[in-house]
């Protein structure tokens, strides 16, 4: 299993894809418009940065940003099956944003993990 991605909340996550190609290179691989945010993916070689705009004031990334600004918000684990992967988490008592997994960006099956279980970080499972 690798590090599928870091997501990133961003008030401009367009300008923020063209800093990173300035940077080191890394080129945009996949843009869409999903649940109240433009959602960019930026190809890093061997895992994604995903950049989380919201585009209404009523998304989470929006009240992210409002507490504590733009930066880091979660990181992302590819599993092989999101509903066993969350099987696993709830044995080790960790606590579950999603109790089931869900659709998210990029036609992936997604689930969260809460922070306060997994080292004060959002944690995201993802199955291709
Ligand atoms: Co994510």
């Amino acid at each position: 299993m690798t590090l599928d991605h870091v997501g990133i909340a961003t008030d401009d996550a367009a300008e923020l894809a063209v800093f990173y190609e300035d940077l080191v290179g890394y080129e945009v691989v996949h843009e869409e418009d999903f649940d109240g945010l433009q959602v960019v993916f930026v190809d890093t070689g061997n895992t994604y940065l995903e950049l989380l705009e919201p585009l209404d004031d009523d998304s989470t990334i929006a009240r992210f940003l409002d507490q504590n600004g733009p930066g880091l918000h979660h990181v992302a684990f590819e599993v092989e099956d999101c509903e066993a992967a969350l099987a696993t988490a709830r044995e080790l008592d960790v606590g579950l944003v999603d109790e089931e997994p869900r659709p998210g960006a990029w036609g992936h099956t997604v689930a969260f993990l809460h922070p306060r279980d997994t080292g004060g970080v959002l944690t995201e499972f993802v199955e291709h």
